[in-house]
């Protein structure tokens, strides 16, 4: 098969080429691979041509267009290399008859740990003790953390990576409390689920773990905020779009919100994973949050480690493999002709 990469980076050309020749499957296929550095959207979708499949990331545009314009092109199977999919029309593409396939696990824990990182740098502030001392200041005023055993947590979502985010801040000896429209019971054994009001109210830090739904779209907002412990900390690795960015501004400067720390930022398609340090940023609101001290924002790299590109490799080409070889995939988002869903075990979109 010929497989277009988009958005492509160095470490995507390094693992899915080594995935490509090592995997170790009976079934696997070695396939021919383009890397484009460019994201997918309407101005580039036309360089998938002689594709049969593509590969995309968060940041691609899967709209009606893209995506009818793909199937155009001869392109029939669309794979994201991540586990999020709100960037793709999934209706569409089951209209078109396109496979779309996801990458559903690869380490929760990689991003469950990196949530833990952001609330403990946060917390002790080690980000501006970094910068402090190496300038020779190794003054304490304004240093000063919490420590976090006996803390409420509150962890929205628990699903894989709500779930081991719940395991770490429990051996932390805090107290969890989860909301989940779908309560699961391997939670059970690390905390309490409430309503998402209580959990607000009592929570110390709040981390969202669920996907970006039309229901879940500005989960955290002017009211939502409002409700929280005050002085509470806000950790976002899940999506952009789920909190509303000028409420998060203003509920940071009346100190409603004690502290914010994100991986995702709802307007990250512009900037995120690009080199922008030479040029006028434009979106005011990400630089307004720059200028708070207790404001972390990252460019989308929870999911970052060895273990965590090795394993959405070989998974993306494992999806390819199964559509070359006319097999139910089972990471299918989609019904798809001789494809079966696993509409079963889809996240119920709320
Ligand atoms: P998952 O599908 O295993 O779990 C999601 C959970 O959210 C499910 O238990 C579901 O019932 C729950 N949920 C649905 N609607 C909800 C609502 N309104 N309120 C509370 N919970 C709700 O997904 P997983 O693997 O745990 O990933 C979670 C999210 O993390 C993904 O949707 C993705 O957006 C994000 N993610 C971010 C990465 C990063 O690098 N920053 C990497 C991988 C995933």
């Amino acid at each position: 098969m010929n497989l277009a990469v988009f958005s492509a980076k160095p470490y995507d050309r390094e693992y899915l080429s080594l995935a490509n020749t090592t995997r170790g499957d009976p079934d696997s296929t070695t396939h021919t691979i383009t890397f484009h550095d460019f994201a997918l959207s309407p101005e580039t979708v036309s360089l998938a041509r002689g594709a049969d499949a593509v590969c995309v990331f968060v940041n691609d545009v899967l709209s009606a267009p893209v995506l009818s314009a793909l199937h155009g092109e001869g392109v029939r199977a669309v794979l994201l290399r991540c586990a999020g999919y709100n960037n793709v029309d999934l209706d569409a593409a089951e209209k078109l008859g396109l496979l779309v396939a996801n990458v559903p696990s690869y380490s929760p824990e990689a991003v469950a740990e990196f949530a833990v990182a952001l609330v403990q740098t946060l917390n002790r502030k080690t980000h501006r003790a970094y910068n402090r001392v190496r300038e020779g200041n190794f003054n304490l005023d304004g240093l000063m953390g919490r420590t976090l055993h006996g803390k409420t947590v509150g962890v929205v979502g628990t699903g894989k990576i709500g779930l081991a985010f719940a395991r770490v801040m429990r051996g932390f000896g805090c107290r969890v409390l989860a909301f989940d429209p779908y309560p699961g019971e391997a939670f059970r054994e690390y905390g309490e689920y409430v309503a998402l009001e209580r959990l607000l109210g009592e929570s110390d830090v709040v981390s969202l773990h669920c996907p970006l739904t039309e229901s879940t779209k500005h989960i955290i907002n002017g009211e939502t905020l409002g409700l929280m412990k005050k002085g509470a900390m806000l950790v976002n690795t899940s999506r952009g779009g789920l909190v509303n960015t000028e409420s998060v501004i203003a509920a940071l400067k009346s100190k409603q919100l004690g502290g914010l720390a994100l991986d995702v930022y709802e307007a990250e398609g512009s900037l995120f994973y690009q080199d922008h340090s030479a040029e006028i940023i434009q979106d005011d609101e990400l630089m307004r949050l720059m200028t708070f001290p207790n404001v972390l924002v990252c460019g989308h790299q929870a999911f970052f480690t060895e273990e965590a590109l090795t394993e959405i490799a070989e998974c993306t080409l494992r999806n390819l493999d199964d559509f070359f070889n006319r097999i139910p995939c089972k990471n299918s988002l989609v019904k798809h002709g001789h494809v079966l869903v696993r509409a079963q075990t889809l996240p119920v979109r709320i």
